[in-house]
């Protein structure tokens, strides 16, 4: 099986996948940014900057697609046992992208970390927003601002898309991770 989580920039999907993948054996962990950054020899904001968002979704979609289909091929990682047990992080808006969705729900069980505003806007303004081209604010916009615009086209996105949903306000990132666990028995 292949698993990804998905969520809102700032909700902690990296690190709390990176967490899970590091408690359970034999579970594969990949970010699909840094696997993009990886592949195209350049950082996301550059990206945006040369490119913009439109051919950012489809560098995403394709690199989505290839790991998916290189974890469905045992032979193509060299490892037949890891085949069933991937998880991939995606980027806040991989989901935005319709193709990609319909990756994700033909060849994944998906997890949403759900997170409030506040929570959100406290993480991002701790990790700061500079690598992420979609939190550059207009003038006069305040980040909770931005937070609440993107979180109304994308929280049906995230809601329809998840077989499994986490709410992760008042977790520390070691229960959030567990209940990841947890839900792959489920
Ligand atoms: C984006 C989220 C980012 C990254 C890119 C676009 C978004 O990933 O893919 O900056 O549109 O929400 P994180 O959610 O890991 O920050």
């Amino acid at each position: 099986m292949i698993w990804v989580l998905t969520g809102f920039m700032g909700c902690g999907k990296t690190s709390i996948g990176r967490l899970a993948a590091s408690l359970s054996a034999g579970l594969e962990f990949i970010d699909l940014d840094e696997e993009i950054v990886r592949r195209e020899g350049r950082s996301i904001p550059d990206i945006f900057s040369a490119d913009g968002e439109t051919v950012f979704r489809s560098i995403e979609r394709r690199t989505l697609a290839d790991l998916l289909h290189t974890a469905g091929e045992p032979s193509l990682r060299g490892n037949a046992q890891l085949q069933s047990s991937m998880l991939i992080s995606l980027g806040g808006g991989t989901l935005t992208d319709a193709k990609s969705r319909k990756l994700v729900r033909e060849n994944c069980k998906c997890i949403y970390l759900r997170a409030s505003l506040e929570t959100l806007a406290e993480n991002l303004r701790e990790a700061g927003t500079e690598g992420r081209p979609m939190l550059k604010l207009a003038p006069g916009e305040s980040l909770e601002d931005r937070i609440r615009n993107l979180m109304a086209e994308r929280r049906e996105v995230y809601e329809s898309c998840a077989d499994f949903i986490i709410d992760i306000d008042r977790l520390d990132y070691p229960a959030i991770a567990q209940q990841i666990l947890n839900s792959f028995g489920q």
